[in-house]
């Protein structure tokens, strides 16, 4: 589905991507591990295009998507997700769900003449559609309640909860689980497959968690100093000789992290 070839991203002398190339199968729920500083999110913010890559390619379903800006990916269902916007946080849950742009009428001059009763109904669409995804990831109590309230853990589901509000195909997640507790975590994590399952997403995911990896990720993907060291199931991956030496080499809280 997402092939990257040989992509380099370079902060003035220093190689934070260094000729990564790999592969992200449709359907797939794809871990990407590795050491502190090993790329991981420089990756997904070139392929999420939120920073043009130095040199190299990256496809979706044999489509050159190098370097478009995130909205034009967000079109074809490609979705980063980020934190809840500072500007966001007095809102509602069930209005930053709300938010998420999707095409609704309501926006030109024209429909706001023409189309009142249209909005009407799009706006009631749209609410319903978001409770149902509240519902879907256990929160539906939080719908009225300020996504600035609310728990890092909820925050986190409400941030997946935005890319149900359109037809996501493959969704990237920066360390879920950074700061969530082991409930919160398990249910991130669930909602997660039931997606994979239930509507197709594939997944690329950032996690120092291994249980949370192992759980939930095949294949696993591992970086270290900007290239790709290896791939395979996280038993495979934590049998690796290089990948415990990467791991090895940046001291022992990388090394624990391993497990
Ligand atoms: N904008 C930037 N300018 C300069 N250096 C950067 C920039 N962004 C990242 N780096 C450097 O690139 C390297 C890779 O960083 P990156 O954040 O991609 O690593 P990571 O694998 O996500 O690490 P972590 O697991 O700690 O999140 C790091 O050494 C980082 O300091
Ligand atoms: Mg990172």
């Amino acid at each position: 589905m997402i092939k990257v070839e040989n992509l380099h991203k370079h902060f003035g002398g220093f190689h934070a991507v260094d000729g990564a190339s790999l592969e992200i199968a449709e359907g797939s729920i794809t871990g990407l591990i590795g050491p502190n500083g090993a790329g991981k999110t420089t990756l997904f913010n070139v392929i999420a295009g939120v920073l043009p890559p130095t040199s190299g390619r990256v496809t979706m379903g044999g489509e050159d998507i190098t370097g478009l800006p995130p909205h034009e990916l967000f079109h074809k269902g490609l979705l980063r997700t980020f934190q809840i916007a500072h500007e966001f946080s007095s809102m509602s849950c069930r209005e930053n769900l709300m938010m998420v742009p999707g095409g609704q009428t309501g926006e030109t001059l024209w429909n706001t003449w023409f189309g009142r009763k249209r909005i009407a109904d799009e706006e009631r669409a749209l609410r319903a559609k978001a409770d149902e995804v509240l519902e879907f990831l256990t929160i539906a109590h939080l719908a009225d309640h300020r996504a600035g309230q609310i728990s890092g853990g909820q925050k986190k589901l409400l941030e997946l909860g935005r890319t149900m509000m359109v037809d996501a195909r493959i969704v990237f997640l920066d360390e879920v689980g950074a700061g969530v507790n082991r409930t919160l975590l398990n249910t991130i994590g669930d909602a997660i497959i039931r997606l994979n399952k239930e509507r197709g997403y594939t997944f690329v995911v950032i996690e120092h968690d291994m249980d949370f990896i192992g759980r939930l990720c095949d294949p696993v993907i591992c970086m270290a100093e900007g290239k790709v060291l290896a791939e395979g199931t996280l038993d495979e991956i934590k049998a690796n000789e290089q990948v415990i030496e990467a791991y090895l080499g940046t001291g022992l809280k990388n090394k624990e992290a391993l497990g």
